[in-house]
């Protein structure tokens, strides 16, 4: 992976700047002194960064606690893995900021792997297993739960290449892919107090060295991120192919699983917009005129699809009522035994 190089914020150029790199090398380090001392408003945050809002956005707190078992939040060297929104089958988040309030006298850098560098490795040295890389889903067991995807697949327009901590027992592709991850030199990233590490988590994987001491401290933020990210045309065009296979072996589902699986094409670029408006009015944290003033719309217009946005998403969270958590594990369970990994050995939901 190309070496990231640390560069100095600029709110004028610095947006295009950030996804230029983003681009380029799948991460970037950028200096902003204040990011570290800045109240946790993670949607804020995220617009001050990339000149528009994001779809979803989680902030938290990654520091040592005492006696938490939980691996992020201990001293322990992670395994390489990209972070996933909790939940049933949650998604990975395509954005991932990693904003440095303090770090370790002694260990605690980052380090990442680029799986587009890993993927033509495998497919020199392993064509069938590569084939299954887009093909098979497998189960992956994240921090958060537990998510049946393909290693690679297209999703709402963009290309997701996923992950988790380690394969599953019998897992052979994800064995085969934890092989190759482990030959790769990672990139080290060494981040003070006001760095702010931006990852494309649908492309590089990330993890953390091993540290001393109680000062480490990161403010997280999983986002994700309205437009679709670039990807190279060859992994895309196979993607495409196997999701609309999926979709079709996928079509005796109920609409609502079908939905959650996001194997659809990608939503329409003017309905986004709108709903980006709706959900940053909702923040209630900029004036309604600042807000239609920067998204160049009418005010009545934003009171008309907040009414829109609101009631389809009321009548959505209505008809899910009868289902409860556990509901929806086993029909996820059964989903991909019947229609999209019949060959495969289910995980147990309760684990889910
Ligand atoms: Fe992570």
């Amino acid at each position: 992976m190309r070496q990231i190089d640390r560069w100095n914020w600029n709110p004028k150029t610095g947006p295009n700047e950030l996804f230029r790199r983003l681009q380029r090398d799948g991460a970037t380090l950028l200096r902003m002194p204040n990011a570290a001392r800045q109240g946790l408003n993670a949607r804020a945050f995220y617009r001050t960064l990339f000149g528009c809002s994001p779809l979803a956005v989680d902030g938290s707190l990654v520091k040592f606690e005492a006696g938490v078992q939980n691996f992020p939040n201990s001293r322990h060297q992670l395994p390489f893995h990209m972070d996933f929104f909790p939940g049933s089958n949650g998604l990975p988040c395509n954005i991932l900021i990693m904003v440095c309030r303090a770090n370790a006298r002694t260990g605690g850098d980052n380090t990442l792997i680029d799986l587009w560098k890993v993927l033509p490795q495998i497919k020199r040295h392993n064509p069938k297993i590569y084939r299954r890389l887009f093909t098979d889903y497998r189960p992956m067991r994240s921090y958060t739960g537990v998510t049946f995807i393909p290693t690679v697949s297209y999703r709402d327009g963009q290309l997701v290449c996923v992950l988790p901590p380690k394969p599953e027992d019998g897992d052979e592709v994800g064995a085969e892919v934890a092989k190759w991850v482990d030959r790769q030199r990672p990139q080290a990233v060494r981040c003070e107090p006001g760095d702010v590490l931006v990852i494309d988590n649908s492309r590089v994987a990330h993890s953390r060295t091993e540290f001393t001491g109680t000062r480490r401290e990161f403010w997280r933020i999983a986002a994700e991120h309205p437009i679709p990210l670039p990807a190279p045309a060859d992994l895309v065009r196979t993607a495409k192919a196997a999701a609309r296979s999926h979709r079709s072996s996928s079509a005796g589902l109920p609409n609502w699983l079908r939905q959650q699986l996001r194997l659809g094409p990608p939503a329409d670029g003017e309905a986004i917009r709108r709903l980006l408006v709706v959900l940053d009015s909702l923040g209630g944290d900029e004036g309604i005129y600042r807000l239609c003033d920067r998204y160049q719309i009418d005010e009545r217009d934003l009171y008309r699809w907040r009414i829109q946005a609101l009631t389809g998403a009321l009548a959505a969270i209505a008809s899910s009522s009868n289902r409860t958590l556990e509901t929806e594990r086993k029909a996820f369970a059964s989903a991909f035994v019947q229609h999209l990994a019949p060959h495969q050995a289910p995980v147990n939901p309760g684990d889910w």
